[in-house]
């Protein structure tokens, strides 16, 4: 897993703080926390919203069997250069809104997820567009799929716990800040 500290990076995200949400990237211990539950063997498409530099992104490239697509969706054009210079096949990048899943999932003829991997910094996106954002990531996952996503509150949980069959929460110390972990079963 590649998730060293790069300087560059912490002043990307400071630069967009207003949609990123945070001045620096993922801990390695988050990414690993994030990644758990999803099994690698049988993935064959996972979905990335908000890969900002790419810490979480290469982390999945590193474990996603040959076979696997992820589709990564990021609204700040600054980070697409740097996302698709990871040059990896099995990777599309997205310049698009996470509320977008469906018509990408149509332009890429497939038909549903089976994961879907967040660092979305809900607590700074409008209400109707987390609604729109949880709703997409709902009726576009397969059964059993899993949405993962970390959080510095608990702000959303209480939005996520009706939309799946069970929420699970974890938590790591070890990020700057803090970070609460949901696991959502749809
Ligand atoms: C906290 S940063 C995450 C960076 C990296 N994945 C990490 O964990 O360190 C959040 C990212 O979400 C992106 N973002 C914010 N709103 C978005 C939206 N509606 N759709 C897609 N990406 C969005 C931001 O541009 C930013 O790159």
């Amino acid at each position: 897993m590649n998730a060293k500290f790069k300087l560059s990076d912490s002043l990307n995200l400071i630069k967009s703080f207003k949609t990123s949400g945070t001045i620096t990237p993922s801990s390695k211990s988050l990414i690993k926390t994030l990644l758990a539950p999803i099994d690698f063997k049988s993935a064959s498409c996972i979905i990335e919203l908000g890969p900002g530099t790419g810490c979480v992104t290469r982390s999945i490239l590193e474990r996603m069997s040959p076979d696997c697509v992820l589709i990564c969706f990021e609204v700040n054009g600054d980070f697409i250069e740097q996302l698709t210079a990871l040059q990896d096949s099995r990777l599309r990048v997205v310049n698009a809104c996470a509320s977008s899943i469906r018509t990408i999932l149509d332009e890429l003829g497939i038909e549903d997820v089976d994961h879907i991997v967040s660092s979305l910094p809900l607590a700074l996106i409008e209400d109707q567009v987390v609604k729109n954002i949880l709703e997409s990531v709902r009726s576009n996952l397969c059964e059993g799929g899993r949405f993962l996503q970390y959080q510095y509150s608990l702000n959303n949980y209480a939005e996520l716990k009706p939309i799946f069959k069970a929420v699970k929460l974890d938590f790591t110390f070890r990020n700057m800040p803090p970070a609460f972990v949901y696991e959502c079963i749809k």
